[in-house]
């Protein structure tokens, strides 16, 4: 027997997260599709997801939470296994980044390229983005931020050692020219060579002093790896790269698809080729850079109050119903809305009535007609010949845009076959054709023709939506199905269930506007009020308007700057948290709002003697500050 071709497919390792949304299950749900779809049509796949649990953000929270990083991380690791599980997602491994055997795979990796000279040390300078665990360089931040997330960037200097990837340009651009398809959609490949090679790629550092949560260099212990050297080797240590059994690794690689949102796709395209090429390994077939999905055209964020955990919508509506939308819904490659009335929308039109009224009124008529028994067609008649003939091209036409990695489209195609079938029914109208015993062979006929066809539909869709397949099978008593017996007029009679059941209950639309508007209005989350205070309490409070003279950064302090603050009858110097979000030099001149008669205090060796108020809120996901300010001349009391 001949071996089994061999599929191997990742998503990217996610950063554990207590609030997963929607749009974090997109990848997965298609990169399962894909593997589902491979290993129905033969293929040995193998489909790894996981976590990518180092950083110095992580060792923030679980700072913050009081508990080591390992402790803070298991548990969430667990309920995003529990989501992947309520998805329908089918894993063969799910990767930590803090798994020994990763562990020890990357720093064979460092050491590796270390020993053949393609890893030096430098001392590193850089604006570096601490929630993206990227460095960037002047020229690639937009207005001073990151260009990714649009947050603060801090310049860093410290020693560190590098990755030439200056030395491997010439070697990937070639490379890219032979193999444009390793970039897909390949229209993102312009977008790769005109930020990145085109302006030159510097060489990478890969390795930090700062950061303590993360893998030890072996060659100088006080360095941990890169985080996104760290997370790119997740790909090969899964298989066992470089360890005692890499029978996996001899199998699988290079990856046949690396499904990645578009915000990391660089990292793929770019940073893993090298590291890939200075390790003598063949490169992954293809990178495939997906859009993301929006609200309201927007990010989705908690802070947004548009984020639900997609469990609540796989309670409501079924897993189906939710990868359903996420598989057929967005044009793949480009950014795709979500929303709770939209996903309902195509339930209502594709899986209810479209689908599940297919199949109900097919079994409910075998029933009535026929006991449930039905015989084979074996008397086309020019309409069934075109029928059949749509039904047996389908499989030919999925598979092409699968190849393509056009999922909604292949889904589109296999909907045309079951919009088909129920056209079929209005053609042949088989009430009529039950009112003669004469026409009950016809009858018979055309109730086979749409239950085959309901067959060879439900197995394609058993890669995108398994449990509505399994369910069908069922009601069609079908329980040993395989594409190898996929043409039509392959099973002889069926016997289906004697009750027919709805696959997808019809959801009252206006009924979910309300409850949805109903939701919406606490949007601003409930906020917790400070205990009541007695009027004489606030009175206590002094507040006066004042004008900053000087301004400048604390010696020992990033976060905080000094100010001086004129209010007219005295001078004070007040410290504020504010370095953030000020320049110092901008701040002289601006009027403020002090509180006088807070207690001073002395903030690493400078005394603050009172208190500028601001306004703070997080805005998209970001926290916004202002300098609360006045008009007035300066001295006016504030009450
Ligand atoms: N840890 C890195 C990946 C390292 S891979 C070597 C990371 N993690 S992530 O948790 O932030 O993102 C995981 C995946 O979720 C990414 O592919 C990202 O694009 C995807 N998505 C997160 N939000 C998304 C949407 N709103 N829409 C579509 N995909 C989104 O990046």
């Amino acid at each position: 027997m001949s071996e089994k071709k061999s599929y191997y497919v990742t998503t990217p390792i996610y950063y554990p997260s207590d609030n997963f949304h929607i749009g974090h299950c997109y990848t997965t749900v298609i990169a399962d599709a894909l593997a589902r779809y491979k290993k129905l049509k033969g293929y040995d796949v193998y489909f790894l997801t996981g976590s990518d649990e180092h950083g110095q953000k992580l060792e923030d929270r679980a700072n913050k939470a009081g508990v080591t990083p390992k402790e803070f991380i298991d548990p969430i690791i667990e309920n995003a296994k529990d989501l992947w599980k309520s998805l329908d997602i089918e894993y063969d491994k799910f990767i930590r980044t803090t798994d020994d055997e990763h562990v020890a795979c990357v720093q064979k990796i460092m050491q590796k390229l270390y020993d053949q000279g393609d890893i030096y040390k430098g001392a590193y300078e850089g604006w570096y983005c601490t929630p993206c665990e990227s460095f960037w360089t002047e020229s690639q931040l937009v207005d001073g931020k990151c260009p990714d997330c649009g947050r603060e960037v801090k310049m860093t200097k410290e020693d560190a050692y590098f990755l030439k990837l200056s030395k491997y340009q010439p070697k990937l651009e070639s490379y890219l020219k032979e193999h444009p398809e390793l970039m897909q959609p390949v229209s993102r490949y312009n977008e790769m060579y005109n930020n990145f090679l085109k302006p030159g790629l510097k060489d990478l550092c890969v390795s930090r002093t700062s950061v303590k949560w993360g893998i030890p260099v072996t060659f100088d212990p006080n360095q941990t790896v890169y985080v996104w050297v760290d997370a790119l080797s997740n790909y090969i240590s899964a298989l066992g790269y470089l360890s005692d059994d890499d029978s996996k690794f001899k199998k699988y690689w290079p990856a046949d698809l690396h499904l990645v949102g578009k915000e990391i796709f660089r990292f793929h395209t770019i940073i893993w080729p090298i590291m890939l090429m200075a390790l003598g390994l063949e490169l992954p077939k293809k990178v495939y850079g997906h859009g993301w999905l929006t609200i309201g055209g927007g990010k989705i964020s908690k802070s947004k109050g548009n984020y639900k955990d997609p469990r609540v919508f796989i309670k409501d509506y079924g897993v189906d119903t939710v990868r359903y939308f996420l598989l057929s819904e967005v044009p793949f490659g480009s950014d795709g809305n979500f929303s709770e009335e939209l996903m309902v929308e195509r339930r209502n039109a594709d899986l209810c009535n479209v689908l599940g009224n297919l199949v109900n009124r097919t079994v409910s008529m075998a029933n009535k007609y026929f006991g449930g028994t039905v015989t084979k067609n074996v008397n086309y008649t020019e309409l069934d010949e075109e029928v059949v003939s749509f039904l047996n091209s389908m499989n030919d036409e999925v598979d092409a845009k699968m190849e393509q990695l056009d999922i909604p489209n292949s889904l589109k195609l296999i909907f045309s076959r079951v919009e088909r079938l129920n056209k079929y029914i209005d053609e042949t109208t088989p009430w009529t054709l039950a009112k003669s015993e004469e026409t009950k062979g016809r009858l018979n006929d055309v109730l086979y023709t749409i239950l085959d066809g309901i067959r060879m539909a439900s197995l394609e869709l058993q890669a995108y939506i398994p449990s509505t397949s399994k369910r069908i099978f069922e009601q069609l008593g079908l329980s040993d199905v395989s594409f190898d017996n996929y043409a039509f007029g392959s099973v002889d009679s069926y016997k289906v269930t004697e009750k027919p059941e709805i696959l997808f209950a019809r959801i009252d639309e206006e009924e979910l506007k309300k409850k949805l508007e109903a939701e919406a209005e606490p949007a601003v989350e409930p906020v917790k009020h400070k205990d009541e205070i007695e009027f004489t309490d606030f009175d206590k409070v002094e507040m006066v308007v004042g004008q900053v003279t000087e301004c400048s950064k604390h010696p020992d302090a990033d976060k905080i700057l000094v100010f001086n603050v004129d209010f007219g009858y005295e001078q004070r110097q007040i410290l504020s948290g504010v370095a953030a979000y000020y320049k110092p030099e901008e701040l002289v001149g601006k009027k403020v709002v002090a509180v006088m008669n807070l207690k001073p205090r002395k903030i690493r060796g400078l005394m603050s003697n009172g208190m500028l108020l601001s306004a703070v809120k997080e805005v998209d996901g970001k926290e916004k500050l202002e300098l609360v300010s006045s008009d007035m001349p300066i001295g006016s009391i504030v009450c």
